[in-house]
């Protein structure tokens, strides 16, 4: 499908978005691992936690699905059943990563793989510590791909530095220590989000983490509790980015988590010169929530270094094209993980980018982006990339004339109503 977006003159309203994916993900697993029923107020509605929740029945668990509510009967630690077939986690990294973890402390043999995007992204960094935690567990291309093998056994803890800043290896890790009898201490260099640290803790699981370090012991049991998903932060941001660049625009975002491992992208663009107000009102299941408040604003380049980068890794796309229109120089260094996303961000936002007329010189490790630039209209490729579509779409609102995005349903992966929302606050 290709997407005709068009310059928009002022964007208005107060919205909500979606439930945010991380946290999403998380509940149902941690659900699933629990003892007793989970209601999940507000799951994300994308593609990624389909996946997820096709791969939890496989495994034996009941999730019944309602228009606001999905329950999950939790089964406890090791109450999954061995699957029939091969589990498949579509285009989500955090599905098939997580769910390694707890695969390979199960009793049983299982295979877990993904679309072409998924099948082509690392593996290895999370095969290689949990295999040190004892699992038999494979991967294609001595273990660097999926599909992925696990024969299940029980875990050993182990002490390990996580050598990529990667939540999804620290969530698989975090899972299959509770897997084990003794304690599993985790160090990260760089912190990433917290989500699952905080989801334990709200289920009443003792797991110490401070300054990237972490420990979490064995468990018997998790007791289940209801869970109510914030909106995704990584979801609102593309309105964010629109409402700071098109004319006359004042926005109001309700609901959507402001966790501080989440927010690297309202630092930056604060500091680029947003007008944004950030109004944390409460704490659910330990996750803060509030409200974001945006104006249109004149914003200046600024610099990007790598201590930053996984508070804001699935920003970057939007990011990079706020600094097209930011007066001056925006350097993004330290974010080589963006080439093994769905696509390779990186050269995917530096050639579509620069095909609307922008100046964009890739780096091995990030952007070098030279503003301000009259954006014009042109035709993009996703790259079968969620992310990339959105970022893309913003670009074509501020851009002259039309924009026309190849392959822009891939948004439906963790934003299925994205262009109706940015259509109802176009009040041009
Ligand atoms: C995620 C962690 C990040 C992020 C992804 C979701 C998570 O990936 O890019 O969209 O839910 O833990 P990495 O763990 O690969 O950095």
């Amino acid at each position: 499908m290709r997407k005709i977006i068009r310059p928009v003159n002022s964007l208005q309203g107060e919205i909500e978005v979606p439930g945010d994916k991380s946290i999403s993900h998380r509940a149902l697993i941690i659900g699933a691992m629990s003892s007793g029923k989970m209601s999940i107020f507000n799951l994300a509605s994308g593609q990624d936690c389909l996946s997820t929740i096709n791969c939890l029945e496989n495994l034996g668990i009941k999730i019944q699905k309602e228009k606001d509510r999905v329950e999950v009967n939790g089964r406890g630690l090791f109450g999954f059943q061995e699957p029939q077939n091969v589990l498949d986690a579509g285009n989500s990294g955090t599905a098939i990563r997580v769910l390694c973890g707890v695969l390979a402390g199960q009793s049983f043999y299982s295979v877990v793989t993904g679309d072409d995007s998924l099948r082509n992204r690392p593996m290895k960094r999370v095969i290689e510590p949990l295999q040190k935690m004892g699992a038999e567990i494979y991967g294609r291309s001595n273990n660097q791909l999926a599909p992925i093998a696990i024969l299940g056994k029980k875990l050993n803890s182990i002490e390990y530095t996580i050598p990529v800043p990667s939540a999804q290896v620290k969530t698989a890790l975090i899972l299959a220590g509770l897997l084990t009898s003794d304690r599993t201490t985790l160090h990260e260099n760089i912190p990433t989000r917290d989500h699952t640290e905080r989801m334990l803790k709200y289920l009443g699981i003792d797991i110490a983490s401070q300054n990237g370090n972490l420990v979490v012991s064995g468990q018997s049991e998790i007791k289940s509790k209801d869970i109510f998903v914030p909106g995704d932060i990584s979801s609102a941001i593309y309105f964010i980015g629109a409402s700071l660049l098109v004319e006359n625009s004042h926005i109001k975002i309700k609901n959507v988590g402001l966790n501080p491992g989440r927010i690297g992208a309202l630092r930056v663009l604060k500091r680029m010169g947003a007008k944004i107000e950030i109004k944390t009102l409460k704490d659910i299941n330990c996750e803060p929530v509030g409200e974001i408040e945006v104006k249109t604003s004149d914003l200046k380049g600024t610099e990007i270094l790598s201590g930053e980068i996984p508070s804001l890794i699935d920003e970057v796309p939007l990011l990079a094209v706020l600094a097209c229109l930011a007066e001056g120089k925006t350097i993004i260094k330290g974010a080589q993980e963006l080439r093994v996303k769905e696509t390779d961000r990186l050269k995917a936002i530096a050639s579509e980018l620069n095909k609307l007329g922008a100046n964009i010189k890739e780096l091995p490790d990030g952007l070098e982006i030279t503003g301000p630039t009259r954006l014009k209209g042109a035709l993009v490729q996703s790259f079968g990339d969620h992310r990339m579509a959105m970022a893309l779409s913003i670009a074509g609102v501020v851009a002259q004339k039309e924009t026309v995005i190849e392959n822009s349903a891939v948004v439906d992966v963790s934003f299925p109503n994205f262009f109706e929302i940015l259509d109802s606050l176009n009040k041009s």
